[in-house]
């Protein structure tokens, strides 16, 4: 199953999972729709050929939803009966925080044995160093802030870019910083908005005239339009245009570094539920797999490397 925002590389993590099953003598079901598709029993019987052709895809090809009814004991229960009535006896749960917040609920009720695969852009689930689809959505952010400093460059303007990231500033702060961003504002760091237009005051005045600020979604000052309106305040005969990148960031086609750690991640998940070892999250810590319990993964967000963003102003100065 898959559940929550999709992230590119979660098709990826679905065919190493049903592969990695069947090569088991192990019969597989996909559940379409997250929670919301297991409470109305969309569940399907899947084969070899279920998952040929998908490691390239975006999106994912058993759909995902946000399940407010999966919410209500009334629907865990429903859930676990069209579980049982196909024989489930274990579940791989792609997802965020969400998804293994509620796996972590409907085993204290039913008992029923999951693994979770981190899968969300954002990059901010804790136990792991990396969810699947952040790497292609930073590429997909970079190469689009990259298009933008083009025409930055060409009229002498300021962007103000906003990124996805409704709680966290992984997307912002790494394609901030590979875009060479005068300033990235995320939701983990107090945005210090004075500095921010003092900077550009004196960047005018030493003419560099091109600024790039990367904002995330979910920043505490506001989104790109928000930051736009408060420099043309302070500075009216400044240029300044915001660009909202929004679900563009979601889509697309995974890169090598998703691929690969979503096969990882799929074929460890399978392997770790025949061993017995569940209610836990896969993770990747220094390049290797580990087991991260659900309760840890949704204790916190991952927290962010606010000395990056210190590196980031020094190297755009
Ligand atoms: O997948 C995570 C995320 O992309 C957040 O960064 C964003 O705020 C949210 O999903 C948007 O979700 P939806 O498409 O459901 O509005």
């Amino acid at each position: 199953m898959t559940s929550g925002g999709d992230a590119p590389g979660m098709n990826a993590a679905v065919r190493a999972v049903v592969r990695t099953a069947l090569y088991n003598d192990v019969e597989v079901f996909g559940v379409r729709r997250g929670y919301q598709g297991m409470i109305e029993g969309d569940i399907f019987e899947m084969d070899t050929t279920s998952v040929s052709n998908i490691i390239q895809r975006g999106g994912t090809i058993l759909k995902t939803a946000r399940s407010k009814d999966f919410t209500t004991p009334e629907g865990r229960k429903k859930a676990y009966q069209q579980l049982k009535k196909h024989n489930i006896d274990g579940l791989v749960l792609i997802g965020g925080d969400g998804t293994f917040k509620g796996a972590n609920v409907f085993f204290s009720e039913f008992s029923l044995p999951a693994v979770g695969i981190p899968g969300t852009i954002d990059n901010d689930i804790a136990g792991t160093d990396y969810t699947l689809g952040f790497d292609t959505a930073v590429n997909t952010a970079v190469e689009a802030i990259d298009k933008i400093r083009d025409t930055a460059e060409a009229h002498d303007r300021i962007f103000v870019v906003e990124v996805m990231g409704r709680d966290a500033g992984y997307i912002a702060l790494n394609s901030g910083i590979a875009c060479g961003a005068e300033d990235i504002l995320v939701p983990e760091q107090d945005t210090d908005f004075t500095a921010i237009l003092k900077r550009i005051g004196f960047d005018k005045r030493r003419k560099k005239l091109v600024n790039i600020i990367v904002v995330a979604e979910g920043d505490d000052f506001g989104g790109a339009e928000l930051v736009r309106k408060k420099i043309i305040e302070k500075y009216p005969k400044m240029d300044v245009r915001a660009t909202i990148l929004g679900h563009i960031q979601r889509g697309g086609s995974p890169s090598y570094f998703d691929r690969v750690q979503a096969s990882r991640m799929g074929y460890a998940a399978v392997n770790a539920l025949l061993a017995g070892t569940t209610q836990i999250m896969i993770g990747l810590e220094n390049q290797n797999i580990i087991y991260t319990p659900f309760t840890e993964a949704i204790k916190q967000h991952a927290p962010l490397d606010t000395d990056m963003l210190e590196m980031a102003k020094v190297l755009s100065a």
